[in-house]
């Protein structure tokens, strides 16, 4: 497994996944659309087809586990590419 901290850009807004810098990270890694995504904080990010997840079943999220949960029925060696995007504090999310 190869492991590579990429630090990109600042906050601009609640949706992760329409930042500017998080479309860097992809181009960066070379992610294509077929890629089989494994999201489990996803809200509505879009990227995850099969394997999306959020607690908060107002999200487009397929479940509404907790991560952990969710994390442990997917199967190995599915995921090309696992987001993690946690609550980073007790006002976002
Ligand atoms: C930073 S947001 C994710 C944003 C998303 N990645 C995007 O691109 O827009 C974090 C999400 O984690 C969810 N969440 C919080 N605690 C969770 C838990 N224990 N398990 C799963 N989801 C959780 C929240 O409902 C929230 O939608």
């Amino acid at each position: 497994m190869n492991l590579e901290r990429i630090r990109e850009g600042s906050y601009s807004g609640r949706d992760t996944h329409l930042w500017k810098s998080f479309g860097r990270i992809l181009k960066h890694i070379g992610y294509e659309a077929s890629w089989e995504v494994v999201d489990p904080f996803a809200r509505n990010c879009p990227l995850a087809h099969r394997w999306s997840n959020d607690l908060n079943p107002t999200t487009s999220a397929k479940f509404n586990l907790d991560a952990q949960d969710f994390l442990e029925g997917v199967p190995s060696n599915v995921a090309d590419l696992v987001i993690f995007d946690p609550p980073f504090s007790g006002t976002t999310g």
